[in-house]
């Protein structure tokens, strides 16, 4: 259903995105995770046909984003990361507005604002300013929008950003109700909504894609292991294959920076006292022993690191990578 190849966006001198590929098959969600700046919404604007790639294609239901703009616009609703909404129309003034855009006719138009009002629970609203609603309320209008002339794509940009816990949940809910007769994209900057209402993820860092993963493997990487780092004063050159052939370890991933190992134990396995123990009989010098948690933060450093080992700049091996565990 939608097909980036390749896709190179630069603003003068800066590369936001470089090589972006993937695609998404018909009523899958996915997930475009990745910090600021990433190159999230560059992605989704060359997608929804708001600006031009640089380089490469991208498709929406095998229509062209450049050369075939109008067909892909009418396939598509798109929540920009800032809903444009009036604030000096009301909430039905607003989606008239939108839908003649459109393009749809008056029954048409009908129809859509009485399936988005229900399906987003504007109701109560629906004849307020836009100005003097919530920033949940906002938000749902900007949703309401999107979804108007019943697209079959989505592409949802940070679409829970600054909502309260409650609203989140309610906008993941509708999220997955749409999921399977609508393709959604969404990007987020948070590890738990990629894999809260997503089927794949696709980890974006630096304009790069450097992992693409169910969020059940994601997490199973990430956050269903046990890890421990371990600094050893005179490690033997085995030491790496020694530790993962420890009862209970289930990988060892050496750390470009400090030169400690990152261990990974089952989830609620706790080795210390085993490796600490192992590792003092052979007089090797335990010098630190530690649990340790992986931020999104420590994923995408992670991640980086491990391709640039791959690509011969760095002696380390790398730390984990989502995309290719290694052992596994
Ligand atoms: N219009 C623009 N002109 C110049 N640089 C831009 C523009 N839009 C985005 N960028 C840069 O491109 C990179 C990717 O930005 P963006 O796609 O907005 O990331 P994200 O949505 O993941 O936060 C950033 O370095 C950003 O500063
Ligand atoms: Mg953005």
């Amino acid at each position: 259903m939608i097909e980036a190849q390749n896709i190179t966006k630069r603003y003068g001198d800066l590369t936001a995105i470089e090589r972006v590929t993937f695609t998404a098959a018909k009523g899958e969600v996915l997930a475009f995770l990745g910090p600021n700046g990433a190159g999230k919404t560059t992605t989704m604007r060359i997608l929804t046909c708001f600006m031009p790639a640089t380089e490469g294609t991208a498709r929406v239901a095998e229509f062209d984003c450049f050369e075939q703009p109008a067909e892909v616009k009418r396939r598509i609703g798109y929540l920009p990361e800032t809903p444009p909404v009036y604030q000096e129309l009301t909430v039905t003034e607003y989606l008239t507005f939108v839908g003649r855009i459109k393009g749809l006719g008056a029954a048409d138009l009908r129809r859509g604002l009485d399936r988005v009002v229900e399906q987003l629970s504007l109701g109560d609203v629906r004849h307020r300013l836009i100005a003097n609603l919530s920033r949940g309320y906002r938000q749902r209008v900007g949703l309401a929008q999107a979804l108007l002339h019943d697209p079959p794509v989505l592409i949802l940009d940070e679409p829970t950003v600054g909502l309260d816990p409650k609203q989140i949940i309610e906008i993941r809910e509708l999220i997955k109700s749409l999921a399977g007769s609508h393709t959604v994209i969404l990007s987020t900057h948070i590890l738990p909504e990629a894999t809260a209402v997503c089927q794949r993820v696709v980890i974006i860092n630096g304009g790069r894609i450097v992992a693409e993963d169910t969020p059940e493997r994601l997490s199973a990487r990430l956050r269903q292991s046990e890890k421990i780092s371990v600094t050893v004063k005179q490690p033997p050159a085995d030491l790496t294959a020694r530790l993962q052939a420890l009862p209970g370890i289930l990988n060892v991933f050496e750390t470009a920076d400090s030169g400690a190992l990152l261990l990974e134990c089952a989830l609620g396995q706790d080795r210390r006292d085993d490796i600490a123990r192992y590792i003092v009989s052979n007089g090797w010098g335990l010098i630190e022993l530690k649990t340790v948690s992986l931020t999104l933060e420590d994923v995408f450093l992670h991640l980086i690191q491990h391709e640039e080992g791959l690509a011969g700049t760095s002696p380390s091996q790398g730390p984990p990578s989502i995309q290719e565990p290694r052992n596994a």
